[in-house]
C-alpha cells in the first residue's frame, strides 16, 4: 500500500461559536468543540485511509482555557501515528475573538484515535504514513509507546473479564 504524507491528510475546520452552543454565563460547552474536534479528526483520517472512519478513543484531552460565545474556533488535525488500522490524529484549537485585535489562544489540544472499516465494518489496513522530519519521526515513535502500552492495557483488561465472567 502506497504511503502518503501528513500534509496530505491535514485539516482544518473553523466555526463561530454562538450563544446555542453556551450555558448562561456564554461559556461553550465542552461539547460543542469536542464535537468539532472529532470531526477535523475525521477528515484527517478519511484523507488518509479513504474507507469508513470511527472514533475509538481520545487520549489527553485538555481544556486550557475557557471558550466563549463569539469566539472564532478553528480546529486543526494532523496524523501522528498510524498503527495497522488505526490512525491517531493530534488536534489543536485556537480561540479567536475578532472583535479584539489579539492573536488566537491556545484553548484545547487532545489525540483522537480513529479506526479505518471497511464495507463490512471490520477494521480495515490503512496506508502507511510517511515521516518527513525528524520531529515527525520522534512525535511516532512517542506516541506508538502510547499505543503498545495502552494496547496491552486493554487486552489485560478484556482477560481479566473472561476470567470474571463479566
Ligand atoms: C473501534 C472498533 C472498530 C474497534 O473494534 P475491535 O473489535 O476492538 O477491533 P480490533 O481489536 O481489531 O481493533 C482495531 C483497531 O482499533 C484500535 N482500538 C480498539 N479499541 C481502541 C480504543 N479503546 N482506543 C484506541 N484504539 C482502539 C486497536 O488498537 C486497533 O488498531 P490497530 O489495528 O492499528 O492496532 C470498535 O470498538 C467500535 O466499533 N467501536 C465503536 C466506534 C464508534 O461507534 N465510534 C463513534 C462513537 S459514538
Amino acid at each position: 500500500m502506497e504511503g502518503k504524507t501528513i500534509a496530505h491528510s491535514r485539516a482544518v475546520m473553523s466555526q463561530i461559536m454562538l450563544p446555542s452552543q453556551a450555558n448562561p454565563n456564554g461559556n461553550v460547552h465542552g461539547g460543542e468543540i469536542m464535537k468539532m474536534m472529532d470531526e477535523t479528526s475525521y477528515v484527517a483520517a478519511v484523507r488518509h485511509a479513504h474507507t469508513n472512519i470511527v472514533t475509538a478513543g481520545v487520549d489527553e484531552l485538555e481544556f486550557h482555557t475557557p471558550v466563549f460565545v463569539g469566539a472564532l474556533v478553528t480546529c486543526r488535525a494532523e496524523l501522528v501515528f498510524i498503527g495497522r488500522t488505526s490512525m491517531e490524529a493530534f488536534v489543536t484549537v485556537e480561540a479567536e475573538y475578532p472583535r479584539h485585535e489579539a492573536p488566537p489562544i491556545n484553548a484545547l489540544t487532545a489525540y483522537f484515535t480513529m479506526v479505518a472499516l471497511d464495507d463490512d465494518g471490520v477494521p480495515c489496513e490503512v496506508p502507511p504514513l510517511i515521516l518527513t522530519t525528524q520531529e515527525e519521526k520522534e512525535r511516532f515513535d512517542r506516541r506508538k509507546a502510547v499505543y503498545v502500552r495502552r494496547k496491552a492495557e486493554r487486552k489485560a483488561e478484556r482477560e481479566a473479564n473472561r476470567k470474571d465472567g463479566t
